[in-house]
């Protein structure tokens, strides 16, 4: 007897409730739809963009490569004069032969300025110059610079020594050149930067030589 009350209240109600389930979820999904879409169009956007700063970069890349550094050797020393006077004084005459190598392709470079100075035991005794020029692409270009001190006056120490390094012949000099330097790449110019090379140099006055030269580049800020 009390058997078929449980069927009769447990039939009617279900089916309405999960047809608003269904419902509701359907309306639900609807919504995400459009936030996927929304975010859909941001991420191509942005992959799109990815992709065409790649491509330039890329083209950039095709167009400029490979990029080399400049390369600058010190080719000859000539000591033409280089001597200890009275009082402790120094008289030179050297002349730099210098080798300014542009490897690149697309890329020239301008030299606003070079300047030289040598040293002797710390002791800048001599300044001299390149003027201004223009490399173009892939092109090995020398240059000269004369230096002449006349009278300099060294430590009295340093004379001495450097007296007995000229009967030697194997005096040891200190070359710093630093040139303000800008790149050309088509029509643009960049602009100026300083690049810096030192020489320890060793030279012999009589007869006159190179002896040996250890150079390093840098760029100076
Ligand atoms: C390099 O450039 C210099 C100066 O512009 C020029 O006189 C020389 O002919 C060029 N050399 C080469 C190999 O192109
Ligand atoms: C520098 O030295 C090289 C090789 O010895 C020579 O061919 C060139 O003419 C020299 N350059 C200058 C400017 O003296
Ligand atoms: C350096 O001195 C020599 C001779 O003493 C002279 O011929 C030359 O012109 C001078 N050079 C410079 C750059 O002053």
């Amino acid at each position: 007897m009390a058997g078929q009350v449980y069927p009769s209240a447990g039939s009617p109600l279900p089916l309405p409730a999960t047809y608003t389930k269904r419902h509701h979820r359907s309306h639900r999904g609807g919504l995400a739809g459009c936030c996927c879409c929304f975010f859909a169009t941001l991420c191509s956007l942005l992959v799109t963009l990815i992709l065409l700063l790649g491509i330039a970069v890329l083209v950039l890349w095709l167009v400029l490569r490979p990029i080399h550094l400049p390369k600058y050797s010190l080719d000859n020393v000539d000591v033409r004069s280089f001597s200890v006077g009275q009082g402790s004084t120094l008289n030179a005459n050297i002349v730099y032969n210098i080798t300014a190598n542009n490897p690149n392709r697309k890329i020239g470079i301008k030299y606003d300025a070079i300047n030289l100075e040598t040293s002797y035991d710390g002791q800048v005794f001599g300044h001299s110059a390149i003027p201004a020029f223009y490399q173009g692409h892939q092109n090995i270009t020398s240059v000269a610079s004369e230096l002449n001190a006349t009278n300099f006056p060294l430590r009295a120490s340093s004379a001495t020594a450097l007296a007995s390094q000229i009967q030697s012949n194997s005096v040891p000099l200190f070359v710093r050149a630093d040139a303000k330097v800008r790149v050309k790449i088509g029509s643009q110019t960049s602009s100026a930067f300083w690049v810096r090379v030192d020489c320890d140099v060793v030279v012999g006055v009589n007869p006159a030589q190179l002896i040996s030269k250890s150079c390093r580049l840098k760029r100076r800020s």
